[in-house]
């Protein structure tokens, strides 16, 4: 198992470029699977959970080539209609499958996710978002089965904004007969490049007051787009940044969907400024305390909670973050703690009061985002902190480590152990 050593105290400064955005690039490639022929992904990023759903489109026929930025799925022989408990446990968004097997196949069966390192994550909407379509669904022994001749339109009503739900209904929706309405619709940027790319596939959706509205089609086809930069590893980059002080540059950056985010960490002392396909951002002398809930987008996204918490355990005085979409997505708080930082849990909130200076600990990664977050943190630390367990970093970020190298911090990857245990399904 690989861990890292990080050296801490040093300023970051120089430039990198962004990647193809991991939560971006999943969808699209589940809605491959409604168009009949060969879909090519550019500026995809080389990541774990890439190769994980690649190998679930392999399990239903569909062909998969792929380089570092590259991937091409061929959907010409499809002839399988099951997503199996072993990948998708690996990984939620296997979940995607379900929509689009769905519409092109008329049945499907894909294994429930479960929950994942922080906590229960229900599928509840994307099923009778599914079943509002004319889906017939059934839940029993860990595998969700749909089955419908064609599905036809419907109105359906989110009662929670679910990126997840959201992608798969509407994906599901553009090969029905007639006109979906869909409410309280997810608006991610990674959300509104799906529903750009369906309707190059094709497909006929526009954006509502309150949701998006679709108009089915009978078939779509494949196309060749090139993926959105990852705002989440832009964010990852500027909470580093704010903490450990520096200049860094970042090019290909998403800035106009990064929402909240960029007035949340100039509220915490960031001196940030937009160019065309670029952003600088420098850190400040000491970092300012601040009170903070992560919301749908474009609220400060949930995503960015752990790192933000990072760069708050330094801050000048006390700050509370509320997570407001995964209560219990914490498991960053005990290994922020050892390295010195003092954070405790209320409910759905910590609470940070802000120490001197963090040192370097032995420190586990949890999940992917709690990781990031304890990379900066390590960043930050006076000493040598060794980070284990970082295959959960692998999952959504590409090649951190000679990233956060480019711009002169000191971060070494050896390894920990021979033995990598099974991958929780946190993404
Ligand atoms: N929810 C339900 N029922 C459902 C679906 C969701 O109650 O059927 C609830 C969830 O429990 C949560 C809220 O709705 O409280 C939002 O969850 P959502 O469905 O939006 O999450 P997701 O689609 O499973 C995606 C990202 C996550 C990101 C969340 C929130 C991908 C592949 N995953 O997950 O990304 O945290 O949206 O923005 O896009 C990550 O990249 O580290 C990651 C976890």
């Amino acid at each position: 198992m690989d861990k890292f050593v990080i050296r801490g105290g040093k300023k970051l400064s120089g430039s990198i470029v962004i990647s193809g955005s991991k939560n971006g690039t999943l969808p699209l490639m589940a809605a491959a699977l409604l168009t009949r022929g060969v879909t090519v992904l550019r500026n995809t990023p080389y990541l774990r959970d890439i190769q994980t759903l690649s190998n679930v489109l392999r399990v239903v026929g569909a062909r998969v080539y792929g380089g570092a930025r590259t991937v091409r799925i061929d959907t010409r022989h499809c002839n399988h209609f099951e997503a199996p408990y072993d990948l998708v446990k690996t990984m939620r968004a296997s979940f995607y499958m379900l929509g689009p097997l769905l519409a092109r196949y008329g049945r499907v069966r894909v294994s429930l996710p479960g929950g994942c390192a922080w906590g229960p994550r229900p599928v509840d909407l994307h099923l009778k978002g599914l079943e509002a379509l004319g889906a017939n669904v059934t839940v029993a022994h860990g595998y969700v089965e749909a089955t419908a001749k064609r599905l036809t339109g419907g109105v359906f009503k989110f009662d929670k904004v679910s990126v997840g739900a959201t992608a798969n209904v509407v994906m599901a929706a553009t090969l029905a007969r007639g006109v979906t309405r869909l409410i309280n619709t997810a608006q991610e940027p990674e959300i509104t490049f799906l529903v750009q790319v369906l309707n190059k596939m094709g497909a006929r959706i526009r954006h509502t007051r309150d949701g998006v509205e679709i108009r089915g089609v009978d078939r779509l086809r494949p196309v060749n787009v090139s993926v959105i930069p990852d705002r989440i590893e832009a964010g990852t980059f500027i909470a580093a940044t704010t903490l450990c002080g520096g200049k860094i540059t970042l090019k290909n950056c998403p800035s106009a969907h990064l929402g909240s985010t960029i007035e949340a960490f100039e509220k915490a002392g960031a001196k940030i400024q937009v160019r065309k396909n670029s952003l600088t951002v420098e850190g400040p002398a000491k970092v300012r305390p601040l009170e903070i809930a992560t919301a749908p987008y474009p609220g400060f996204p949930t995503d960015l909670q752990a790192q933000m918490m990072a760069l708050l355990s330094v801050a000048g005085g006390t700050s509370i973050i509320t997570d407001t979409i995964y209560p219990d997505r914490f498991t960053h708080v005990p290994e922020l703690n050892r390295l010195g930082a003092n954070i405790r849990l209320q409910g759905n909130a910590a609470v940070i009061l802000g120490v001197k200076a963090l040192s370097g600990a032995q420190v586990m990664a949890t999940d992917l985002r709690a990781s990031a977050a304890l990379v900066i943190a390590g960043l930050k630390a006076g000493g040598e902190t060794h980070l284990s367990r970082v295959y959960h970093i692998d999952r959504g970020y590409e090649k951190i480590e000679e990233k956060f190298r480019a711009l002169g911090a000191s971060v070494k990857r050896t390894m920990d152990g021979p033995v990598e245990p099974a991958v929780p399904a946190d993404a």
